[in-house]
């Protein structure tokens, strides 16, 4: 039997005044309110630890949210049961900020892992797992196992395994945090691929050239808040902050750690 499923309802997501509390004295977001569109393609952005991961957890359920609410796909999460989600992460593809791929199996294994554990049948991952690794281009490396890959190769393999179920929203948490600028832009362009196929996709990411270059929408993050939104038109916050990180030196074109010294610069030059 079909198990029950999200769809029907356009994927899309909105946070209303939603908050996470990890404990008495760390929160990890303080009342954030947004809205993503069917079909659109966001970047999270923001200094680390300002929430960007909390959030995208928040939609996988690896997180639960303390207060306010949060709609996935007309789906109001609150009254989502537990044994709901796995079947609610079925309808997303997840790569995580670290990869998460298994590493005593190989490539194709980790896709076959995983589609086994959505209920696929062998049938089916025969059929499905060279299809996705081709996707990916990966399918010359389906023996190998994660540690003999570059960086770029496991992101690669990681966003196959999210595409499993082909997914109608992909989250994916800083997927081009290891990677030279060429791999960057090689695995943005697959995300790229995807959302023009019809995919919801949200990035968290510190990579600031790489955001500039793609010109998507960008949410702002801060202690846990969106405080700027590209597609607010009063809005040229994010875009100065995007300035600001790529006119830092090498190595600090980031959002992320202290504020860089632009006199103390001057003065050492
Ligand atoms: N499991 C957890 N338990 C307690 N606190 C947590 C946990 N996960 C995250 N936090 C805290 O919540 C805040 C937000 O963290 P989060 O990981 O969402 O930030 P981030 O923007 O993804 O950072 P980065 O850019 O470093 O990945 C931080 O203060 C962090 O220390
Ligand atoms: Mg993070």
């Amino acid at each position: 039997m079909r198990p029950e499923s999200f769809e029907g309802a356009a994927p899309y997501v909105e946070f209303r005044g939603v908050e996470v509390a990890y404990n008495e004295l760390v929160s990890g977001l303080r009342g954030v309110s947004l809205t993503v569109k069917k079909g659109e393609f966001v970047f999270l952005c923001g200094p680390t630890g300002s929430g960007k991961s909390t959030l995208l957890k928040c939609l996988s359920r690896e997180v639960w949210h303390t207060s306010g609410t949060i709609v996935l796909a007309g789906r109001d999460m609150n009254r989502v049961p537990a044994r709901d989600v796995p079947l609610l992460r079925r309808q997303m593809g997840i790569v995580p900020q670290d990869f998460g791929l298994l590493t005593n199996r190989r490539v194709w294994e980790n896709l076959a892992y995983a589609m086994r554990a959505c209920g696929k049948t062998k049938r089916e991952v025969r059929q499905m797992v060279p299809k996705i690794l081709e996707q990916v281009n990966m399918l010359q490396r389906a023996d190998a196992f994660p540690r003999e890959l570059s960086g770029g190769e496991q992101q690669r393999v990681a966003i196959g395994r999210a595409l499993i179920n082909d997914p109608p929203l992909l989250l994916a948490d800083e997927p081009t945090g290891n990677l030279d600028p060429d791999h960057s832009v090689e695995v943005m362009e697959l995300l790229l691929q995807l959302n023009q196929k019809g995919t919801t996709v949200i990035v968290a990411s510190h990579d600031m050239p790489i955001v500039e270059r793609f010109g998507k929408r960008v949410l702002l993050m801060e202690l846990g808040k969106v405080v700027a939104d590209t597609a607010d038109l009063n809005s040229s916050r994010v875009h100065e902050e995007i300035a600001r990180a790529l006119s830092m030196p090498e190595g600090h074109a980031t959002l992320d750690g202290e504020p860089f010294d632009r006199d103390q610069e001057a003065e050492n030059a």
